[in-house]
């Protein structure tokens, strides 16, 4: 899976572990779905999931993931990649754009991306082999850029992992029901359906999704947009929103959101460095019902680690805050919260 800040990587277990608390539940919303992990895990389950975000580059991702059946598309996806992966290097738009006018990627990969993008574009795949294919593209191309998981700059020297030649894999597909996948935003997909679960992980702070990840949202449209700054990022970053980046419009934004959504179980994924406070998201999601919470302690990004030497290796600041706190709020619309969350370790209202 690409590199992801936000990706619930290390709380799946968790999240799936909170679901399986909660009494006949088979139908779950992902409104914020970014990379998929935690939809397909819940699909690995077997439940149904919708999963919406309103970037292009997470709904290819979201219909690889949760969409795709995967005994249906293995075989003829395995033909597909490898038909793909032997084409030679083209440089077109991709390798001038993201590894001659900036340098995000070595040419030599940019050139093969642009080779297996055109082809893609020529071959008027059904959708569930657009996505594997897509998704694999991204997938080899996040294996050899030169960022630090980031779009908004790539690295001043090459990244070892750049000089590797790019390599299509096949995604890591799994069995499951397929789901539905929906690219809206999150307040309009809230009114689209009722579900057994809604789970909310939004932006909490200034960091747009679409900037930060411009290169695969130009990747997966193929619109070859104009681009501006050192960072090339596509033209409509400029006019891109979201109201949970917005330090006004996140509060009313999120009541909005939680006031909406159809669910009998709401969990909510909250960060302790956002906009919003630990107190005032409890206020927001108490009106939906009584709300049990679950602190999970994890490392922070590497960053906080590595960003205190000076090129030649002086010490130059102290160490940034190392751990955070993750919190998963639950919220029994209904009124019952189970007792099976205080084996999970929740605090109880
Ligand atoms: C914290 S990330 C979600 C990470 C995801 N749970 C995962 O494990 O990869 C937040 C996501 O919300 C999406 N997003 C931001 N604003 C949105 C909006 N208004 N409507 C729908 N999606 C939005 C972003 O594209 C981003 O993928």
């Amino acid at each position: 899976m690409i590199k992801y800040i936000g990706s619930k990587r290390k709380l799946v277990d968790q999240l799936l572990a909170v679901t399986a608390a909660l009494p006949d539940v088979h139908t779950v919303l992902d409104l914020f779905s970014g990379t998929a992990r935690v939809g397909r895990a819940w699909k690995e389950r077997g439940y149904l999931v919708t999963a919406n975000d309103h970037n292009e580059y997470a709904y290819w991702i979201a219909q690889c993931y949760v969409g795709v059946e995967r005994d249906r598309w293995l075989s003829p996806a395995s033909e597909l990649l490898a038909q793909l992966d032997a084409l030679p290097g083209a440089p077109g738009y991709f390798t001038k754009t993201f590894c001659e006018d900036a340098r995000y990627f070595q040419p030599k990969n940019g050139a093969r991306v642009d080779a297996i993008r055109e082809a893609i574009a020529g071959m008027s795949l059904p959708l569930p082999l657009q996505a594997i294919a897509l998704v694999s593209l991204m997938e080899a191309a996040d294996r050899v850029d030169s960022t630090v998981g980031l779009q908004m700059a790539y690295l001043k020297s090459w990244a070892a992992r750049a000089h590797n030649d790019l390599q299509l894999r096949m995604p890591e597909l799994v069995v499951g029901p397929s789901g539905n996948v929906l690219m809206l935003d999150a307040l309009q997909c809230a009114g689209t359906g009722s579900y057994d679960v809604a789970y909310l992980d939004p932006p909490y702070n200034q960091h747009k999704y679409r900037n930060n990840y411009h290169v695969w949202e130009s990747l997966v449209r193929w619109d070859k947009p104009e681009v501006y700054g050192i960072a090339n990022k596509r033209i409509d970053c400029k006019s891109y929103t979201s109201a949970f980046n917005s330090r006004v419009q996140i509060h009313d934004a999120l009541q909005a959101l939680v006031d909406a959504v159809r669910a009998r179980y709401l969990i909510v994924s909250f960060n302790d460095e956002g906009y919003v406070s630990e107190a005032q998201l409890q206020a927001i999601l108490q009106r939906r019902g009584p709300t049990a919470v679950l602190r999970v302690d994890y490392q922070r990004y590497v960053g906080a680690k590595i960003g205190i030497y000076n090129p030649s290796g002086v010490k130059t600041g102290t160490v940034g805050k190392l751990r955070n706190q993750e919190l998963i709020f639950v919220v029994a619309c209904d009124g019952q919260l189970p007792a099976g969350l205080v084996e999970l370790g929740a605090e109880m209202p």
